[in-house]
């Protein structure tokens, strides 16, 4: 392909023969470009003016050598024959067209040495001659450009430019141009700052190779920076541009600000964590650091790197700490530093100290503290139960249940790992006291077993003693005791009426229990008006005055007697609700005992039959 140029040279050559004026007008393009391995056609138009016909019209191509300047024919044509000149470079690679109005030289296979004059003479003898030359510019575009960054730290400190990076654009021809940019903004060599280097070879074949190298001064911003660099080459009618991909710089800059703070652990510190501080400049590379107390300024602290680790701290590990970068024991403002608190929570006094003993009715205020940085709160438990909150517990009016083991925790609502506990025991000291009624009065059937309880709270803790009257066969069943309270129980076989008497005493005093057993025979008359029982009293009277008195005794019961004429419904109305009172009665005191409420039942029906029996008998008498 060729691209003729607009501006055209007109050669005009005048020949002088004979007597006629004669001339050729020959017309060919100042510059035909092509890239490297096209075909390129060169064309060359003639004209004989005046209509004057030469017989003969000779056309030759030359080339011109660019440093000689000597011509080298490539072609020949006249009337009678075409020839391309054999032993030159373009023997095989040339083919000339021609006709009346021109000739057209085509080229194949375009090479770099192809860029020179391409001459086309035409001699028409007496009809005039003439030649024109035209310009073959040849082009080839480079590689892609490859750039490469300087992989090591620069340092601002350096005094002189540093090399950033390289470029290079490959088998171009035309020479190519490189530039540089920063940030898409083109870095324009200055002294002091920017610098460009460029290192031109030609290979053998022709293309030039062009390498570039940016010296730069190198600042801390450009840690940031992107770098690229940008190939300018030259194709058939325009200019073009590829810009290679970007490079950034490793920038060694100095410390010029350091921080410390607490890495671990996250919110407040307490005694016995390990806290690590972390050091940080903003210095590239980041420099190992030095860590000291505040008041020890050359005492270094052992720490790798950049982080010192305090294991199980206490309070006096509490203050400033420093750090700065080593190598800059010069710049002594470049230093971070902070406070580390170590908050603390001491063991709980709890007073009065371990055990108090009080008397009953008694007050007493224990307060309980625990040394702390920080503010705390104290709450009381006992037996597992909330009974109190704050630094003082007030007991008033202490009784047997006021006793037991006061715990008192100390938290610190704003650092809650920091807890601690403390206790008092507290002694409630008195005379027994029965917990149930000092007298009892029973009754039982002969022969039988009873048991008799006695329970009596106190401090120290009440012996229980019991004498008995009016049997002998007794034994001890249960004797339990607990903190304050003692508890015994007696089984007692019923062979007469039987008083018994619990003794519950300790050092403080006593108290005594009484216990009134009647015996009821088993074969002899029914208990008599004065049994113990109140209610049983009233029952047994609304008995006797109902009907006469029995001939023989409740156990006797069981004797079948003839049967007798029925009796007046009144009487019968007036035995049964006696029967009810007696049961509502016995219900009423709380006979837990199914067993025995059921006797009675069974005592009541007997008791009608008998009545019953009875009086059949004393109406049979009377008739
Ligand atoms: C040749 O002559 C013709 C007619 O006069 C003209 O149109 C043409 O441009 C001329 N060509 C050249 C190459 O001068
Ligand atoms: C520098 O370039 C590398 C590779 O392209 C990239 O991973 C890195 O993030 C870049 N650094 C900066 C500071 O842009
Ligand atoms: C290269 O730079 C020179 C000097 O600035 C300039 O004359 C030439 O045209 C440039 N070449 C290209 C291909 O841009
Ligand atoms: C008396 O108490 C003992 C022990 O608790 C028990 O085994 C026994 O059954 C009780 N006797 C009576 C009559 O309740
Ligand atoms: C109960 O026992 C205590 C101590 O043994 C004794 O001093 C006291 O007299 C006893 N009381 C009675 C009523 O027996
Ligand atoms: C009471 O009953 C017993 C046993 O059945 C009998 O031997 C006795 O004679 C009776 N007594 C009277 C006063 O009826």
């Amino acid at each position: 392909m060729a691209f003729p140029h607009q501006i055209l040279l007109l050669a005009v050559l005048h020949l002088c023969s004979l007597s006629v004026w004669a001339k050729v007008e020959l017309t060919m393009d100042e510059t035909v470009e092509a890239y490297r391995g096209d075909l390129v056609q060169i064309p060359c138009q003639y004209n004989f003016t005046d209509n004057a016909k030469p017989s003969l019209v000779m056309i030759q191509w030359f080339v011109k050598a660019a440093k000689s300047g000597l011509r080298t024919r490539i072609f020949y044509s006249d009337n009678d024959q075409e020839m391309v000149d054999g032993d030159t470079e373009y023997s095989t690679r040339i083919q000339v067209n021609s006709d009346p109005q021109g000739s057209v030289l085509t080229l194949q296979d375009v090479l770099l040495l192809d860029e020179r004059e391409f001459i086309c003479q035409v001699n028409g003898l007496a009809a005039g001659n003439a030649e024109g030359r035209t310009n073959l510019r040849v082009f080839a575009p480079p590689q892609p450009p490859v750039i490469e960054g300087v992989l090591t730290g620069i340092s601002v400190t350096n005094e002189a430019l540093s090399k950033v990076a390289s470029c290079e654009a490959q088998n171009s021809f035309p020479k190519p141009n490189i530039t540089w940019y920063r940030n898409d903004l083109p870095l324009v060599p200055a002294q002091g700052y920017v610098n460009v280097v460029t290192l031109v070879s030609r290979e053998p074949e022709g293309f030039f190779t062009v390498q570039s190298e940016l010296q730069y001064k190198v600042v801390r911003e450009d840690r940031h920076a992107r770098f690229t660099c940008e190939v300018h080459y030259l194709v058939p009618g325009a200019a073009r541009t590829a810009e290679s991909r970007d490079v950034n710089i490793t920038v060694h800059y100095p410390t010029t600000m350091v921080e410390l703070w607490k890495e671990s652990p996250p919110g407040p510190v307490k005694e016995g964590d390990t806290v690590e501080l972390r050091c940080h400049g903003d210095g590239n590379p980041p420099p190992p650091f030095i860590f000291n107390r505040e008041q020890e300024p050359e005492g270094a602290l052992g720490s790798s790197g950049d982080v010192l680790v305090l294991t199980e701290v206490t309070r006096s590990d509490s203050g400033v700490y420093q750090c700065r970068p080593q190598d800059s024991q010069s710049r002594a403002s470049v230093m971070g530093d902070m406070l580390l608190t170590v908050h603390y929570l001491d063991p709980v006094v709890v007073v009065p100290r371990d055990s108090e003993v009080m008397f009953k009715g008694e007050s007493l205020t224990a307060t309980c503290n625990a040394l702390s940085s920080l503010e705390t709160t104290a709450v009381w438990y006992k037996n597992g139960k909330q009974v109190g909150r704050g630094h003082t517990l007030t007991l008033a009016d202490a009784t047997y249940a006021t006793s037991g083991e006061y715990v008192c925790e100390v938290t610190v609502p704003s650092l809650p790992a920091l807890r601690t506990s403390g206790s008092v025991h507290i002694i409630v000291q008195g005379a027994p006291q029965l917990s149930e009624e000092r007298e009892v009065e029973l009754e039982e059937a002969t022969g039988r077993l009873v048991n008799l309880s006695c329970e009596a709270q106190g401090h120290p803790l009440p012996t229980i003693s019991w004498s008995i009257v009016g049997t002998q066969t007794w034994r001890e069943v249960v004797n339990r005791a607990s903190e304050n309270t003692a508890h015994s129980v007696v089984s007692v076989k019923v062979t007469s009426d039987v008083s018994a008497l619990c003794n519950a005493s300790n050092d403080m005093g006593a108290e005594v229990k009484s216990f009134r057993i009647t015996a009821i025979p088993l074969a002899s008359p029914p208990p008599v008006p004065h049994s113990p029982g109140k209610h049983r009293s009233l029952l047994l009277k609304a008995l006797l005055f109902i009907s006469p008195p029995p001939q023989n005794t409740s156990s006797s019961l069981l004797h079948r007697r003839p049967r007798s004429p029925p009796e007046p419904f009144s009487f019968q109305l007036r035995r049964t609700f006696a029967c009810l009172s007696f049961l509502l009665i016995q219900i009423h005191r709380k006979y837990g005992n199914t067993g025995f409420l059921m006797e009675r039942l069974w005592f009541c029906s007997r008791a009608i039959e008998w009545v019953r029996l009875w009086r059949g008998g004393v109406l049979a008498r009377l008739e």
